[in-house]
C-alpha cells in the first residue's frame, strides 16, 4: 500500500495539475507555439516519449498498457496506435477531459479507456506493461519504490517509468528553491541518485522478479529527466488471460537550470519537471 507522503503529495499534485497549472500543461503539451525555453522541454518530453515508446514492442496488439499519469494522453495514443489496450488514468480530470477532446481516431484494434484516479487503484486489473512518464518524479524515493512494487505485482512484462536525476547542480538549486515564495512554487520534484534507487528497488521484495533492464538520460534544455525499464523476464512470456474485471488484493498488491523562474515565472507551472526543482526545492529527501 502506498503511505500516507504518497496520499499527501497526490493531493498537491492533483490540485496543481487540476488547476494551478492545467492552462499552461494545455499549452505545453499541444502544438501551439511557446516560448524557447518551453520549446526544450517540449523536445525533451518527445524524446523522453519517445526513448519509452521504443522500449515497446512494435506490435502490441492484444496487450494491456497502464499509462500511468497519462497528463493530456500523447503516450496512451501511440500505444493504442500499436493495437494496445490502454488503460490512461490521471488525478486530474481536467487533463483527462483534454486527452478524451484530443483524441485522435484510433486505426485497428487498439483502444484507450479513460480513467479519473489514482495510477494504484487496484481496480485497474494487470496489465502487461506499465509506462509512468514524469508522474512519479515529484514523489519521494520511498514512494516511487513502494509504487513501483505496487504496479510491479499487476504486470507481466515490463514497467517502464522516469526519474528526475540527482546532479550535484540540482542538488544545490534543489536547496537554493526553498527561498521562493511559497505561493509561487509547484509541488517538488524529488530527485533521485541511480545507485540510491537500484538499491531501494534491491530491498523490495516485490520487486524480485524484476531486473533493471535499462536506463537513458534525456537532457534537453530545460528537461533532465531519466527513463528507467525494469522487465520481468520470468512470466513475461507466460500466456495468461487479463480479467477486465479487478484483481482481487493480496500481499503487496495490497533540474532547472536555474532561472525559468525570473525569465518566465509562469513556465515553472507549466513545467514542474525543470532541473532545478519543480519547482520548490522543499519535497523531502531525495534517495
Ligand atoms: C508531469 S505530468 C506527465 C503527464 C504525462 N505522463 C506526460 O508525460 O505527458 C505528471 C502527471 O501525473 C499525474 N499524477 C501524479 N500522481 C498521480 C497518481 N498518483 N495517479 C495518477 N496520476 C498522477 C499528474 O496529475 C500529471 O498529469
Amino acid at each position: 500500500m502506498a503511505g500516507a507522503s504518497y496520499d499527501t503529495r497526490r493531493g498537491e499534485l492533483t490540485t496543481y495539475f487540476d488547476r494551478t497549472a492545467v492552462e499552461a500543461w494545455s499549452r505545453l503539451t499541444s502544438d501551439a507555439p511557446v516560448s524557447r525555453i518551453r520549446a526544450t522541454v517540449r523536445a525533451g518530453r518527445d524524446a523522453m516519449r519517445g526513448t519509452l515508446l521504443s522500449w515497446l514492442p512494435a506490435d502490441m496488439t492484444g496487450l494491456r498498457l497502464l499509462d500511468a499519469g497519462c497528463g493530456t494522453g500523447a503516450l496512451s495514443v501511440e500505444a493504442a496506435r500499436r493495437g494496445a489496450e490502454v488503460v490512461a488514468i490521471d488525478v486530474s480530470p481536467t487533463l483527462v477531459g483534454l486527452a478524451q477532446e484530443r483524441l485522435p481516431a484510433i486505426p485497428g484494434p487498439g483502444r484507450i479507456d479513460f480513467r479519473v484516479g489514482d495510477m494504484l487503484d487496484p481496480g485497474l486489473g494487470r496489465f502487461d506493461h506499465v509506462v509512468a512518464m514524469d508522474s512519479l518524479i515529484h514523489y519521494r524515493a520511498a514512494d516511487i519504490v513502494r509504487a513501483l512494487a505496487v504496479l510491479g505485482a499487476r504486470t507481466d512484462g515490463s514497467v517502464l517509468f522516469t526519474v528526475a536525476p540527482r546532479t550535484a547542480l540540482l542538488t544545490v538549486m534543489h536547496a537554493a528553491g526553498q527561498f521562493f515564495p511559497r505561493g509561487d512554487r509547484s509541488p517538488a520534484i524529488v530527485p533521485v541518485t541511480e545507485g540510491g534507487l537500484r538499491r531501494r528497488i534491491a530491498a523490495e521484495p516485490a520487486l524480485d522478479g524484476f531486473t533493471w533492464a535499462q536506463s537513458h538520460r534525456i537532457n534537453s534544455g530545460f528537461y533532465l529527466s531519466n527513463a528507467i525499464a525494469m522487465t520481468r523476464a520470468a512470466r513475461a512470456s507466460q500466456p495468461r488471460p487479463h480479467p477486465e474485471v479487478p484483481e482481487c488484493s493480496g500481499g503487496l498488491e495490497g533540474g532547472l537550470q536555474p532561472a525559468a523562474r525570473s525569465l518566465e515565472g509562469s513556465f515553472e507551472a507549466a513545467a514542474p519537471h525543470l532541473r532545478m526543482r519543480g519547482i520548490d526545492g522543499t519535497g523531502g529527501t531525495a534517495a
